[in-house]
């Protein structure tokens, strides 16, 4: 029996219930189901929860970063055939935005202290085709540093953010979101801030940019029957933009209960097999908790057998996937061993109480490790 599941997610939802339901039938009431009111106030209310000039609802987080890529090419900041930086362990949707727009993906590889992408590696890999570094904000945590910040600058770079896991973090005050030249953000229903559905955004400071992805997310027009770009449909709904405003109003509590959680699993872990995270780079807002241990199969069996949900974020990097194929000859041996090693801990403070994490930190602690 697991006692302490890892997300359930109808507990997640489940105290914003009443007003969820209230927005609900708010938006049944309207009569506008797509665009309006509700979207444009929850985009006021997100770009001005990070600084930003500009935030654009948007389907799905995947569609924000490619929306981002493709109204940089539509901008000739970059075109098909240009290279862009990534790390080498993030979740395979930074990838797919980079090839699906016909660039080419750099793979950079993390440091193992942060799992974020190294900054002293970056400089290395940028050739004459460089046109941006895509920092991923993994678990939570900023991937941001003077030195990416120097590099970008100096090499002429973008600095597009993708933010799906760490809204609500910051380094020296300035959120992630606001970092670099343009931000990516997912509001799946697993993310810090979840939609009852799919649900993504952008946000930047650059208004030409700005308006080439609400074109590009609107079929490419930027005003009715009148097509600028062969675009997408990529439109947030107005449902969601309802239900993510809800949400929104409750991230700085919510997003101190993971840190709450976080500084427990911190103060009581204390298994040498067990390598605990680290905030180290800015204001953590641990999308996920992620330990690292030898043997993993086996701490999961033990932790299942003790009632405790776990999950892998993630087991297999993307030049390792079946689909990127011509990136599997690549030497990228810190991607591959955190795959092998990481294991995420319950996090979500919906799901997991401060002694759910206490008895948790003592389950880890018994773990007899090899
Ligand atoms: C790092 C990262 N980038 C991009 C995405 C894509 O977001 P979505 O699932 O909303 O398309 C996700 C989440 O799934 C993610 O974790």
């Amino acid at each position: 029996m697991i006692k302490y599941p890892f997300l359930d997610l109808s507990k997640v939802t489940r105290p914003y219930a009443s007003e969820l339901k209230e927005a609900c039938c708010r938006v049944i009431d309207s009569g506008r189901y797509v665009g309006g009111d509700e979207v444009e106030s929850f985009e006021r209310l997100l770009a001005d929860s990070c600084g930003a000039g500009y935030a654009v609802g948007v389907a799905n987080g995947l569609d924000a970063l490619r929306l981002i890529l493709r109204g940089y090419i539509e901008l000739g900041v970059m075109s098909p055939g240009d290279e862009v930086i990534v790390p080498s362990n993030t979740y395979i949707a930074t990838v797919l935005a980079v090839t699906d727009m016909g660039l080419k993906p750099v793979f950079v590889e993390p440091s193992l202290a942060t799992m974020n992408i190294d900054d002293t590696l970056i400089e290395a890999a940028v050739t004459p085709k460089t046109r941006a570094i895509m920092t991923v904000h993994l678990y939570g945590q900023p991937a941001y540093s003077t030195i990416m910040a120097d590099v970008a600058q100096r090499h002429g770079l973008k600095l597009i953010e993708d933010n799906a896991q760490a809204i609500g973090a910051s380094v020296d005050g300035i959120s992630t979101g606001h970092l670099g030249n343009a931000a990516a953000f997912s509001f799946y229903p697993t993310k810090n801030i979840g939609a009852i559905g799919d649900a993504g955004a952008v946000t930047t400071d650059d208004r030409e940019l700005a308006s080439a992805v609400r074109a590009l997310a609107n079929y490419g027009s930027s005003r009715r029957y009148h097509n600028i770009y062969q675009g997408y449909n990529s439109r947030l709904d107005t449902l969601q933009a309802a239900m993510l405003k809800v949400r929104l109003a409750h991230l700085d509590e919510e997003t101190e209960g993971r840190r709450a959680i976080a500084s427990v699993y911190g103060e009581c872990i204390s298994n040498p097999g067990v390598i605990l995270p680290r905030e180290l780079t800015g204001r953590h807002v641990w999308h996920q908790y992620v330990v690292r241990v030898s043997d993993r199969e086996r701490f999961r069996a033990y932790m299942n057998d003790c009632g405790v949900g776990t999950d892998v974020n993630y087991p297999l990097p993307p030049h390792r996937q079946p689909c990127y194929m011509e990136y599997s000859g690549l030497s990228l041996p810190i991607a591959d061993r955190l795959a092998a090693e990481v294991v995420s801990l319950p996090v979500n403070p919906a799901c997991t109480s401060l002694d759910d994490a206490r008895e948790i930190s003592e389950i880890v602690n018994n773990y007899d490790y090899e």
